[in-house]
């Protein structure tokens, strides 16, 4: 271990468990979503820490929206806090911030926040940290597949140059590595709609802690779960 321990490249997280963590405190949902950041904060200084040069978040995922309105205000007034509050301290740790999802359902205040912190941290080049915020994967390949036809149409491809690099060239996250690891918290055995394509030979773990209850030490302790894994692509 240690020098010798393998580290992911790349690291998902699906954070879960906010709501869940309020109602065993007896508070309002909202007051677990504030509680989650701090594990937003302790996850981001323990990637770096440990090497790992992508980290990704689900913060929001399209099928969100569906919750109810004043749950989804207060998703989005706290993602603009943090962003606000969070650039200095990201830009001082080389932090490159970079969003995957839709951005035609946000407030134009919403989106101004996500286009600052993108420019503002623009040369961070120790950590990239993806922000899935509206981000839902079968709007990505299904947006992905549009794109590619609409070039094949316009004769800038043709249809036998759509290879798998072409689709990932044309998902949010073109460039960026597929997830090596993507941990859930809360118990929940499921992708909820996150990085179905990018997910093909990740590993995946799900540790019963909810979100707000997931720092740094269970972050190091996801990746000695990851050390230990064998990956084998299909080989042997
Ligand atoms: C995850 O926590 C945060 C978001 C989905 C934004 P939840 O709000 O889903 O918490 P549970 O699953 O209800 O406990
Ligand atoms: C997935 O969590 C989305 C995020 C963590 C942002 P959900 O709590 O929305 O997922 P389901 O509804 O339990 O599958
Ligand atoms: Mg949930």
């Amino acid at each position: 271990m240690n020098e010798s321990k393998r580290i992911p490249a790349h690291v998902a997280i699906i954070m879960d468990g906010n709501g869940r963590w309020a109602e065993k405190h007896g508070k309002p949902r909202y007051e677990g979503h504030i509680e989650g950041v701090k594990s937003v904060k302790a996850c981001i200084k323990a990637a770096a820490r440990n090497g790992v040069r992508y980290l990704t978040l689900y913060a929001f995922s399209g099928e969100n929206w569906g919750r109810p309105a004043e749950e989804v205000d207060a998703l989005m007034g706290l993602f603009c806090q943090c962003v606000t509050e969070q650039t200095p301290e990201l830009i001082e740790e080389r932090v490159r911030v970079r969003l995957i999802g839709r951005r035609d359902r946000f407030s134009e205040q919403v989106n101004a926040h996500l286009e600052r912190i993108e420019r503002e941290t623009a040369g961070g080049d120790r950590l990239t940290l993806i922000l899935a915020f509206d981000y839902s994967s079968r709007e990505e390949i299904a947006r992905a597949a549009r794109v590619l036809a609409e070039r094949a149409a316009a004769g800038e491809i043709r249809p036998e140059d759509i290879s798998e690099k072409a689709v990932s060239d044309s998902l949010y996250t073109a460039g960026i590595p597929d997830p090596d690891f993507i941990i859930r918290t809360s118990g929940e055995c499921r992708l909820s709609n996150f990085l179905l394509w990018q997910a093909s030979y990740a590993e995946m773990y799900f540790p019963q802690v909810l979100w707000p209850d997931f720092g740094q030490e269970e972050f190091d302790k996801a990746l000695e779960e990851y050390a230990g894994r064998e990956r084998r692509y299909g080989r042997l």
